[in-house]
């Protein structure tokens, strides 16, 4: 008998309308590929939302099952590299787009998207880095290549109770940067303090509105996972010669600027895309987290659902209202 499982399903109804709902499927309707994986953990990024809500510029085609991330186990593969029972992590690449991707209990990829996780960190601690939590440590690695050292001064996270924004947070205060957090949420304050910000100040305060082409002077560097005015605001605020990173969308992907902060001051603008990010940099990256960059403190972060739970989850990312990372966790 085909091995059957449960699947979060996203249809199209007439009239533009999306529906969600919980479905059995079985391995057989999974896309052709490399590996079969037994997904244990899966976890909640602001892209999932956009897929499961009909957003085609994610998602082209429904019905659909989404989830960007997957972490469990190996059952079949023709990797030589990849053993059943191996331990390995899935993110990004098509995963979740017009992949089947992690809200299924089974997943089925090229193996060139597989890494195998690396002892010190299990399934479920991958998945509470999650695509977020990557691309976190993408731009922290790219500010550190760029000459932001611990000590330079402060830096600046803005979105910072997001999955990217939380995971920045704690990952610098780990690695010994100043941080300064940046929400719109009044309450969380004391949630990024404990993740180790030693400033909180509300999103209004680095969002100007003069449209000035430069101001005063105050990051070494920017972790910036929200886009539009926040962005352009913490390019104009940059320190000389300091960099500033840039991930996401959530308050505008436009960004309406002059050139000065990058011809008078020398900043930098470093765009991270996780998605298409090199075999050999996830390997690194993932190995990084296991060691230097375990965070102590990602349990705090951490919310775990159901499949069952998505639906509410999904509706709260949409309007900026998650705190820290959300894990998928499926019960077989
Ligand atoms: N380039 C890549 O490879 C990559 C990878 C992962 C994510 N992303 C993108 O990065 C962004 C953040 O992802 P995420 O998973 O961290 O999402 P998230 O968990 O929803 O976090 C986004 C945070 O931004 C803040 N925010 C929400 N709406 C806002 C608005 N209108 N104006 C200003 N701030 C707003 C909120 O934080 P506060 O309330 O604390 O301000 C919110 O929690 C998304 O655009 C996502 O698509 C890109």
């Amino acid at each position: 008998m085909s091995t059957q499982f449960r699947a979060l399903w996203v249809e199209e109804k007439q009239d533009g309308v999306f529906t969600r709902s919980i479905v059995t499927r079985t391995v057989e309707d999974l896309p052709p590929g490399d590996v079969l994986i037994r997904v244990q953990f899966s976890s909640l990024n602001y892209k999932d939302a956009l897929s499961a809500t009909g957003n085609k510029g994610v998602t082209r085609k429904y019905p659909h099952t989404p989830g960007i991330d997957a972490a469990g186990l190996v059952v079949e593969s023709s990797a030589p590299h990849l053993q059943p029972g191996d331990p390995v992590v899935v993110i990004g690449h098509d995963l979740g787009m017009n992949t089947p991707g992690g809200f299924g209990q089974f997943i089925r990829v090229p193996a060139g998207w597989v890494v195998k996780l690396p002892a010190a960190l299990s399934p479920a601690e991958s998945m509470a880095i999650g695509t977020a939590g990557f691309t976190a440590g993408m731009s922290v690695e790219a500010l550190q290549a760029h000459g932001v050292a611990p000590g330079a001064g402060e830096v600046l996270v803005t979105g910072a109770t997001g999955g990217v924004g939380s995971v920045a947070v704690a990952l610098l205060a780990r690695l010994g940067y100043t941080v300064v957090a940046a929400t719109g949420k009044e309450d969380s304050h004391d949630f990024l303090r404990d993740l180790g910000a030693a400033a909180v100040v509300n999103r209004s305060e680095v969002d100007d509105p003069s449209g000035r082409p430069l101001l005063k002077e105050r990051w070494a560097g920017v972790v910036d996972t929200v886009g539009g005015n926040l962005l352009v605001t913490a390019l104009k605020t940059t320190r000389y010669g300091g960099a500033v990173t840039a991930c996401g969308n959530v308050a505008s992907p436009k960004i309406e600027m002059t050139v000065f902060p990058f011809i008078l001051r020398g900043v930098k603008l470093l765009g991270i895309d996780s998605v298409n990010c090199a075999l050999a940099d996830r390997q690194r990256l993932w190995a990084k987290f296991a060691d230097e960059w375990r965070l102590p403190l990602l349990t705090q972060m951490v919310r775990r659902v159901g499949l069952e739970d998505l639906d509410h989850e999904i509706n709260l990312i949409l309007h900026g209202g998650q705190v820290g990372r959300i894990v998928v966790a499926h019960k077989l």
